[in-house]
Protein backbone atom coordinates (compact mmCIF):
# COMPACT_ATOMS: atom_id res chain seq x y z
CA UNK A 1 0.00 0.00 0.00
CA UNK A 2 0.91 3.65 -0.56
CA UNK A 3 2.41 5.59 1.91
CA UNK A 4 3.89 8.16 0.00
CA UNK A 5 6.73 9.72 2.32
CA UNK A 6 7.68 6.27 4.80
CA UNK A 7 5.26 6.74 7.05
CA UNK A 8 2.44 3.52 7.48
CA UNK A 9 -0.62 3.91 6.24
CA UNK A 10 -4.09 6.21 7.13
CA UNK A 11 -7.21 4.28 7.07
CA UNK A 12 -10.68 5.77 7.71
CA UNK A 13 -13.62 4.50 8.44
CA UNK A 14 -17.33 6.47 7.91
CA UNK A 15 -20.51 5.35 8.05
CA UNK A 16 -23.93 6.45 9.78
CA UNK A 17 -25.20 5.45 13.78
CA UNK A 18 -24.58 1.95 14.24
CA UNK A 19 -23.64 0.64 11.09
CA UNK A 20 -20.75 -0.97 13.69
CA UNK A 21 -17.80 1.49 12.65
CA UNK A 22 -16.38 1.76 16.23
CA UNK A 23 -16.29 -2.00 17.15
CA UNK A 24 -14.81 -3.29 13.78
CA UNK A 25 -12.85 -0.18 13.57
CA UNK A 26 -10.77 -0.81 16.62
CA UNK A 27 -10.57 -4.87 15.68
CA UNK A 28 -9.17 -3.67 12.50
CA UNK A 29 -6.83 -1.80 14.42
CA UNK A 30 -5.68 -4.26 16.84
CA UNK A 31 -5.21 -6.82 13.64
CA UNK A 32 -2.97 -4.23 12.02
CA UNK A 33 -1.03 -3.01 15.18
CA UNK A 34 -2.64 0.55 14.57
CA UNK A 35 -4.07 3.05 16.83
CA UNK A 36 -7.61 3.98 17.25
CA UNK A 37 -9.08 7.25 16.74
CA UNK A 38 -13.00 7.42 17.98
CA UNK A 39 -13.49 11.25 16.35
CA UNK A 40 -17.26 10.86 17.78
CA UNK A 41 -15.33 10.61 21.18
CA UNK A 42 -13.75 13.36 20.92
CA UNK A 43 -16.75 15.72 20.09
CA UNK A 44 -18.41 14.08 22.82
CA UNK A 45 -15.81 15.07 25.48
CA UNK A 46 -16.25 18.47 24.27
CA UNK A 47 -19.29 18.19 24.74
CA UNK A 48 -19.05 17.21 28.26
CA UNK A 49 -16.94 20.55 29.16
CA UNK A 50 -19.30 22.41 27.46
CA UNK A 51 -22.05 21.19 29.29
CA UNK A 52 -20.26 21.42 32.66
CA UNK A 53 -19.39 25.55 32.00
CA UNK A 54 -23.18 25.57 31.31
CA UNK A 55 -23.00 26.53 27.74
CA UNK A 56 -25.38 25.12 25.59
CA UNK A 57 -24.92 25.22 21.65
CA UNK A 58 -27.17 27.97 21.81
CA UNK A 59 -25.17 30.45 23.31
CA UNK A 60 -23.16 33.30 21.08
CA UNK A 61 -20.71 31.34 19.03
CA UNK A 62 -17.98 33.71 20.06
CA UNK A 63 -18.81 32.78 23.93
CA UNK A 64 -18.38 28.64 22.83
CA UNK A 65 -14.87 29.82 21.05
CA UNK A 66 -13.42 31.03 23.55
CA UNK A 67 -14.58 28.25 25.74
CA UNK A 68 -13.32 25.47 24.00
CA UNK A 69 -10.12 27.30 22.90
CA UNK A 70 -8.89 26.20 26.51
CA UNK A 71 -9.96 22.93 26.74
CA UNK A 72 -7.46 20.33 26.37
CA UNK A 73 -8.88 16.82 24.47
CA UNK A 74 -6.41 14.10 24.20
CA UNK A 75 -6.55 10.06 22.94
CA UNK A 76 -4.20 8.11 24.88
CA UNK A 77 -4.51 4.30 25.20
CA UNK A 78 -7.92 4.31 23.86
CA UNK A 79 -8.78 6.25 26.83
CA UNK A 80 -10.24 9.53 25.95
CA UNK A 81 -8.91 12.93 28.69
CA UNK A 82 -10.66 15.88 29.15
CA UNK A 83 -8.36 18.55 30.88
CA UNK A 84 -6.61 15.51 31.99
CA UNK A 85 -9.08 14.01 33.37
CA UNK A 86 -10.70 10.07 32.19
CA UNK A 87 -13.84 10.57 30.92
CA UNK A 88 -13.98 7.63 28.55
CA UNK A 89 -17.76 6.41 30.23
CA UNK A 90 -18.88 9.60 31.20
CA UNK A 91 -19.35 10.99 27.56
CA UNK A 92 -21.58 7.78 27.00
CA UNK A 93 -24.81 8.68 28.37
CA UNK A 94 -28.44 9.93 26.12
CA UNK A 95 -27.63 13.34 26.84
CA UNK A 96 -23.94 13.83 25.80
CA UNK A 97 -24.87 12.17 22.40
CA UNK A 98 -27.69 14.83 22.00
CA UNK A 99 -25.65 17.45 22.89
CA UNK A 100 -22.47 16.41 20.97
CA UNK A 101 -25.28 15.65 17.76
CA UNK A 102 -26.22 19.74 18.27
CA UNK A 103 -22.73 21.07 19.02
CA UNK A 104 -20.65 19.04 15.60
CA UNK A 105 -22.91 21.54 13.57
CA UNK A 106 -20.88 24.31 14.42
CA UNK A 107 -17.90 25.80 13.16
CA UNK A 108 -16.05 26.60 16.41
CA UNK A 109 -16.28 22.83 17.75
CA UNK A 110 -14.90 21.88 14.26
CA UNK A 111 -12.13 23.92 13.91
CA UNK A 112 -11.08 22.97 17.52
CA UNK A 113 -11.34 19.35 16.84
CA UNK A 114 -10.28 18.59 13.31
CA UNK A 115 -6.49 19.88 13.24
CA UNK A 116 -5.98 17.49 16.71
CA UNK A 117 -7.18 14.20 14.83
CA UNK A 118 -5.20 15.01 11.65
CA UNK A 119 -2.20 15.97 13.89
CA UNK A 120 -3.06 12.28 15.36
CA UNK A 121 -2.99 10.98 12.14
CA UNK A 122 -0.12 12.43 10.44
CA UNK A 123 2.55 9.72 11.54
CA UNK A 124 0.60 7.20 9.95
CA UNK A 125 -0.36 3.66 11.16
CA UNK A 126 -3.92 4.95 12.33
CA UNK A 127 -7.55 3.68 11.97
CA UNK A 128 -9.99 6.98 12.21
CA UNK A 129 -13.63 6.35 12.83
CA UNK A 130 -16.17 9.11 12.68
CA UNK A 131 -18.58 10.48 10.38
CA UNK A 132 -16.09 13.03 8.06
CA UNK A 133 -12.31 10.92 8.26
CA UNK A 134 -12.15 10.40 4.99
CA UNK A 135 -13.97 13.84 3.32
CA UNK A 136 -12.85 16.18 5.56
CA UNK A 137 -10.11 15.05 8.17
CA UNK A 138 -7.72 12.55 5.82
CA UNK A 139 -9.26 12.82 2.50
CA UNK A 140 -5.42 11.21 1.31
CA UNK A 141 -5.51 8.33 3.59
CA UNK A 142 -4.78 5.48 1.90
CA UNK A 143 -7.52 3.48 2.17
CA UNK A 144 -11.29 4.94 2.86
CA UNK A 145 -14.15 2.59 3.54
CA UNK A 146 -18.00 3.48 4.34
CA UNK A 147 -20.03 0.85 6.40
CA UNK A 148 -23.43 0.89 6.14
CA UNK A 149 -26.64 -1.33 7.13
CA UNK A 150 -30.00 -1.31 7.02
CA UNK A 151 -31.98 1.53 9.10
CA UNK A 152 -34.10 -2.11 10.63
CA UNK A 153 -30.95 -3.77 11.59
CA UNK A 154 -28.82 -0.19 13.04
CA UNK A 155 -32.00 -0.18 15.21
CA UNK A 156 -31.90 -3.55 16.36
CA UNK A 157 -27.96 -3.39 16.98
CA UNK A 158 -28.58 -0.33 19.02
CA UNK A 159 -31.50 -1.54 20.94
CA UNK A 160 -29.45 -4.77 22.12
CA UNK A 161 -26.55 -2.37 22.95
CA UNK A 162 -28.79 -0.58 25.04
CA UNK A 163 -30.29 -3.84 26.62
CA UNK A 164 -26.74 -4.89 27.31
CA UNK A 165 -26.71 -1.74 29.55
CA UNK A 166 -29.48 -2.76 31.54
CA UNK A 167 -32.15 -0.16 29.40
CA UNK A 168 -35.45 -1.54 27.73
CA UNK A 169 -36.27 0.57 25.01
CA UNK A 170 -38.96 -0.06 21.95
CA UNK A 171 -37.53 -0.62 18.87
CA UNK A 172 -39.72 1.69 16.91
CA UNK A 173 -38.25 4.64 19.11
CA UNK A 174 -34.83 3.48 18.66
CA UNK A 175 -35.33 2.99 15.04
CA UNK A 176 -37.24 6.90 14.85
CA UNK A 177 -33.75 8.33 16.67
CA UNK A 178 -31.57 7.13 14.61
CA UNK A 179 -33.62 7.76 11.64
CA UNK A 180 -33.37 11.72 13.01
CA UNK A 181 -29.44 11.69 13.54
CA UNK A 182 -29.02 10.16 10.05
CA UNK A 183 -31.17 13.14 8.79
CA UNK A 184 -29.02 15.32 11.00
CA UNK A 185 -25.76 13.80 9.76
CA UNK A 186 -26.26 13.83 6.31
CA UNK A 187 -27.87 17.23 5.63
CA UNK A 188 -25.55 19.87 8.25
CA UNK A 189 -23.98 22.46 5.88
CA UNK A 190 -20.48 21.57 7.59
CA UNK A 191 -18.57 17.94 6.96
CA UNK A 192 -22.18 16.35 6.07
CA UNK A 193 -21.85 12.22 6.32
CA UNK A 194 -21.08 11.02 2.92
CA UNK A 195 -19.37 8.21 0.75
CA UNK A 196 -15.93 9.79 0.19
CA UNK A 197 -14.45 9.63 -2.88
CA UNK A 198 -12.79 6.61 -3.53
CA UNK A 199 -14.01 4.93 -0.28
CA UNK A 200 -14.88 0.98 -0.07
CA UNK A 201 -18.64 0.23 0.29
CA UNK A 202 -19.36 -2.51 3.09
CA UNK A 203 -22.86 -3.28 3.96
CA UNK A 204 -22.59 -4.80 7.12
CA UNK A 205 -26.16 -5.63 7.44
CA UNK A 206 -26.17 -9.82 7.06
CA UNK A 207 -22.86 -9.71 8.39
CA UNK A 208 -20.78 -10.76 11.58
CA UNK A 209 -18.41 -8.25 13.10
CA UNK A 210 -15.71 -11.08 12.06
CA UNK A 211 -16.94 -11.03 8.69
CA UNK A 212 -16.87 -7.20 8.52
CA UNK A 213 -13.29 -7.39 9.81
CA UNK A 214 -11.87 -10.05 7.53
CA UNK A 215 -13.61 -8.41 4.20
CA UNK A 216 -11.60 -5.18 5.36
CA UNK A 217 -8.39 -6.69 5.89
CA UNK A 218 -8.62 -8.41 2.77
CA UNK A 219 -9.50 -4.84 0.65
CA UNK A 220 -6.22 -3.24 2.72
CA UNK A 221 -4.15 -6.60 1.51
CA UNK A 222 -5.69 -5.80 -1.98
CA UNK A 223 -4.75 -2.45 -1.84
CA UNK A 224 -1.14 -3.59 -0.91
CA UNK A 225 -1.00 -5.77 -4.11
CA UNK A 226 -1.44 -2.80 -6.48
CA UNK A 227 1.15 -0.47 -4.22
CA UNK A 228 4.18 -0.69 -2.79
CA UNK A 229 4.58 -0.49 1.06
CA UNK A 230 2.61 -3.49 3.34
CA UNK A 231 0.50 -3.61 5.95
CA UNK A 232 1.34 -6.32 7.96
CA UNK A 233 -1.84 -8.16 9.50
CA UNK A 234 -1.79 -9.58 13.25
CA UNK A 235 -3.36 -13.31 13.61
CA UNK A 236 -7.12 -12.72 14.87
CA UNK A 237 -7.63 -13.09 18.40
CA UNK A 238 -9.99 -16.00 18.74
O1 LIG B 1 -20.05 8.18 16.64
P1 LIG B 1 -20.62 8.90 17.86
O2 LIG B 1 -22.05 8.56 18.13
O3 LIG B 1 -19.76 8.77 19.09
O4 LIG B 1 -20.58 10.44 17.45
C1 LIG B 1 -21.08 11.44 18.30
C2 LIG B 1 -21.63 12.59 17.49
O5 LIG B 1 -20.57 13.29 16.83
C3 LIG B 1 -22.63 12.20 16.41
O6 LIG B 1 -23.73 13.08 16.49
C4 LIG B 1 -21.89 12.39 15.10
C5 LIG B 1 -20.84 13.41 15.43
N1 LIG B 1 -19.59 13.20 14.73
C6 LIG B 1 -19.22 14.09 13.76
O7 LIG B 1 -19.97 15.03 13.49
N2 LIG B 1 -18.04 13.93 13.11
C7 LIG B 1 -17.23 12.90 13.39
N3 LIG B 1 -16.07 12.76 12.72
C8 LIG B 1 -17.60 11.96 14.39
C9 LIG B 1 -18.79 12.13 15.04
Amino acid sequence: MTARDGREPVITIDGPAGAGKSTVGQRLAERLGYRFIDTGAMYRALALSVDAAGLSPDDDEARLRAHVARVDVRLEGGRLFLDGRDVTTEIRTPRISELTSRLTRLTAVREKITPLQRRAAALGGVVLEGRDTGTVVCPDAEVKFYLDATLDERARRRQAELRAQGVEADLAIVREEISRRDIQDTTRALAPLRKPDGAIEVDTSALTIDEVVERMLGEIVRRQRGGRRTATPRAGRR
